[in-house]
């Protein structure tokens, strides 16, 4: 294809968004744009948008649209977005997917796919709740999921220092839970009208959807 691909990874909490993407990004060379990530290094940076970002973070509600897009819109400047992109968390609310299609079309681009990640909810507060991260590279991992293939250090990058989310506890998880539904969930709809919604099962191995993930992305890249 001549414009980068634009993929959408769509899901609650713990449907996997963010361990398929940095395979998507293994595998075909595209860049994942989360803006989870983002709006947690803004928390860590001190800046004026995190300051403003924590509280509501830490409730499990959404932040406000006009915070979100300001930050991606910084990060869709840099040039590495130009091998194609994966949006991982984003956009969430209506407002968010308007504003995507608008950025794309003064570029030329637009949406390619967005992928509903269909999954159970209760299952979630159990991934989420056992979820933890290298502090080094950001390799995610779960207490009984997916360990480390030696106890205490990384796979990806040796470190032996973990890390877990402020908002990995059960009773922010059903927050989140409740967030996507009332105001991410309507965007698949969104995106089945506009014919680029496709489905992978969520409950399946990590294994099993990278590879569903696979299919459906390399006919886009290819
Ligand atoms: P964000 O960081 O985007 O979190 P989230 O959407 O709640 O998603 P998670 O990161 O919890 O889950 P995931 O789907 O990436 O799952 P993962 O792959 O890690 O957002 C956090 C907060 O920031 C929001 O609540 C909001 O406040 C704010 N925010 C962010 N974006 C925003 C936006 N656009 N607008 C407004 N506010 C925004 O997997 C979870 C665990 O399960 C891992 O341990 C993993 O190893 C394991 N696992 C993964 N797949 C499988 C599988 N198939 N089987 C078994 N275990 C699995």
């Amino acid at each position: 294809m001549t414009q980068p691909a634009v993929l959408i990874l769509l899901g609650p909490p713990g449907a996997g968004k963010g361990t398929q993407a940095r395979m998507l990004e293994e595998d075909f060379g595209l860049v994942q744009l989360s803006t989870g990530d983002l709006l947690r290094a803004a928390v860590a940076a001190g800046t004026e948008a995190g300051k403003k970002a924590k509280a509501v973070m830490e409730a499990g509600a959404l932040v406000s649209d006009e915070i979100v897009l300001a930050i991606l819109k910084d990060r869709m400047a840099e040039p590495d977005v130009a091998k194609g992109i994966i949006l991982d968390g984003f956009p969430r609310t209506d407002g968010q997917a308007a504003a995507l299609d608008g950025l794309l079309a003064q570029a030329g681009q637009r949406v390619n796919a967005a992928i509903s990640m269909d999954v159970d909810d209760e299952a979630m507060v159990g991934r989420v709740s056992g979820r933890y991260t290298c502090a080094g590279c950001g390799e995610g991992y779960h207490d009984e999921f997916k360990q480390p293939d030696k106890a205490g250090a990384c796979d990806k990058c040796g470190g032996t220092v973990f890390k877990r989310r402020a908002d990995d506890n059960a009773e922010t998880v059903r927050e989140r839970l409740k967030a996507y539904h009332a105001q991410t969930a309507p965007l698949i709809t969104y995106y089945e009208a506009k014919g680029v919604l496709q489905r992978v099962d969520g409950m399946a191995s990590i294994p099993a959807i990278r590879s569903a993930l696979a299919d459906i992305v390399g006919k886009i890249t290819a």
